[in-house]
């Protein structure tokens, strides 16, 4: 595959900017480059979603002219997006064959396109049950789902933008598996990431995009973590800090015996206790799925859940949502598309959410001070906008998650429940949130912080639980957690510490 010369604009930016590069078959090509940088646009440009300015895209050659992803499809190049798109509501079955269903006079054979997808499933090496519904399942078998439904379509290129920004390391290294067994099979790979690690690992190339236009297309062998990172920026890494423990007495966050029960199935969380000081970072590790959601959702008043919980001291254990925020509670969600953005909103008015009433007086909103407060955001967190008016669509991912950190720390809380803070954030900008973080942090902030990436669970964290089923399995101190034991707690594979 090549691009030539590809150019591509939104209003007030430009994305792309003559960018040129060739893919290899049967080769895994990996894209990083800083948030913005124009890594997502190049890629929907290769799957038809646009059209470059200008430029061209050949295939095997030919020079092609997508108008839309079918012609794409049609070209055997698919595309799983940064922010998966299935219908909830659905099963995995009729999820795969949506849009695509193997219909004989009108009637689609299910049957048939099970045992097709069975095939698939096995080709790719994973196990899934094709009848179960989409809702039901954790982030790494969704995203089997997106590329099972990719490789039915016949893909023989597959894009995939930051797939492992969702998965924990174990899922990573499943994902990378059958990755390779696509590409022995002839598949070509293109995938974003911002782990340079994982990148330098599996890829065969990886071409780094800065500010738009490719600075260089390199081999796993000539650069070194450091180099690719200081490629991405154009200039030297800050050194991470040392570590400093700030723990005091003050209990901010004191859960007791806390269960999360579902009819006819085991507990989603399971008598949990922990408490979280002022100026402690409780890192909370865990295979996705396994009741860190369902804690939060119940420290936060949106699940039902028995024992008790308090803030400050104070039992919020029947509080609202809105008596726990104004107790001093705020949430970097799991998922910022889902539970975090209003995405045809402008940023201000998403900047607003959660803290409405401090913006407003006799029922209105002070629309100057709500944007001010925006811009305040943008620019010490490095959100890369035109402006505040922009739709929050509008910004890439590793932006929009800026925002939402951003917004959640200029609450200045007493306790932040922070789901995945730096997911999909690139090197530079990662190192600027956990630096935000600890000085919160070493200002008395209490943090519970889910994390499926180890490096930011272990570097921040100055306790570390581990959560598998819904119970908490482990309790360790960073510096003896290593990767290989937090893997055989959040595994199941031991339990008790
Ligand atoms: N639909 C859109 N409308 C307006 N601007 C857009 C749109 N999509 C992307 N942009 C802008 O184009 C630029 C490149 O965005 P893109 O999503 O390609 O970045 P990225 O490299 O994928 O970043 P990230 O690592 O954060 O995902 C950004 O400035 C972004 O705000
Ligand atoms: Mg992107």
């Amino acid at each position: 595959m090549e691009l030539r010369n590809i150019s591509k604009g939104f209003p007030g930016v430009i994305a792309n900017r003559d960018i040129s590069m060739s893919v290899e078959r049967g080769t895994i090509h990996a894209i990083v480059g800083e948030n913005g940088a124009g890594k997502s646009t190049l890629m929907k440009t290769l799957y038809g979603l646009h059209r470059p300015d200008s430029g061209t895209v050949a295939v095997h050659g030919q020079v092609v002219d997508f108008r839309s992803p079918s012609d794409a499809i049609e070209a055997g190049i698919g595309m799983v997006h940064q922010h998966f798109m299935l219908a909830d509501n659905l099963t995995v079955l009729e999820n795969i064959i949506l849009g695509a269903e193997p219909a004989k006079a009108g009637v689609i054979n299910a049957r048939e396109a099970g045992r097709k997808i069975a095939e698939l499933a096995k080709s790719l090496g994973v196990e899934i049950d094709v009848n179960s519904p989409v809702a039901e399942l954790g982030v790494g078998q969704r995203q089997r789902v997106e590329i099972l439904k990719v490789l039915y379509r016949g893909a023989k290129t597959l894009i995939l933008d930051e797939p492992t920004a969702v998965l924990v390391p174990q899922e990573v290294d499943e994902l990378f598996d059958n990755l390779r067994r696509l590409v022995a099979a002839g598949t070509t790979v293109l995938f974003i990431s911002h782990k340079l690690d994982e990148v330098l690992a599996v890829s065969n190339r990886i071409t780094v995009i800065r500010q738009g236009t490719t600075v260089g297309t390199v081999t796993p062998a000539e650069v070194t973590r450091r180099q690719l990172a200081e490629m991405m920026v154009g200039s030297d890494l800050p050194q991470p800090a040392p570590r400093t423990t700030q723990v005091r007495e003050q209990v901010r966050l004191e859960v007791k015996n806390l269960t999360v029960a579902r009819v006819g199935q085991r507990d989603l969380v399971r008598d949990v206790s922990l408490a979280v000081r002022s100026g402690e970072i409780l890192g909370v590790a865990g295979v996705e799925g396994n009741g860190q959601f369902e804690l939060c959702s119940a420290l936060l008043g949106r699940e039902h859940s028995t024992g008790t919980v308090a803030i400050d001291g104070n039992d919020v254990s029947r509080a609202s949502v809105r008596e726990r925020m104004n107790a001093g509670l705020a949430y970097v969600p799991f998922d910022r598309q889902r539970e975090g953005l209003m995405l045809t909103s402008s940023l201000w008015e998403n900047n607003l959410l959660g803290q409405e009433e401090k913006f407003t007086k006799f029922g209105f909103v002070n629309v100057g001070a709500a944007r001010a407060a925006c811009r305040t955001v943008i620019k010490r967190f490095g959100v890369l906008t035109p402006s505040e008016e922009v739709p929050a669509f509008a910004l890439s991912g590793g932006n929009q998650q800026k925002l939402v950190v951003g917004r959640t720390m200029s609450m200045n809380p007493a306790v932040l429940l922070a789901a995945h803070p730096t997911r999909g954030i690139d090197v530079g900008a990662q190192a600027a949130v956990w630096e935000e973080v600890r000085q919160a942090r070493d200002a008395g902030l209490a943090v519970l912080l889910v994390s499926a990436d180890l490096d930011e669970l272990l570097g921040l964290s100055d306790r570390v639980i581990v959560m598998f089923e819904g119970a908490i399995v482990a309790e360790l101190l960073p510096r003896e957690a290593t990767p290989e034991l937090l893997g055989t707690y959040m595994t199941g594979a031991k339990v008790g510490s």
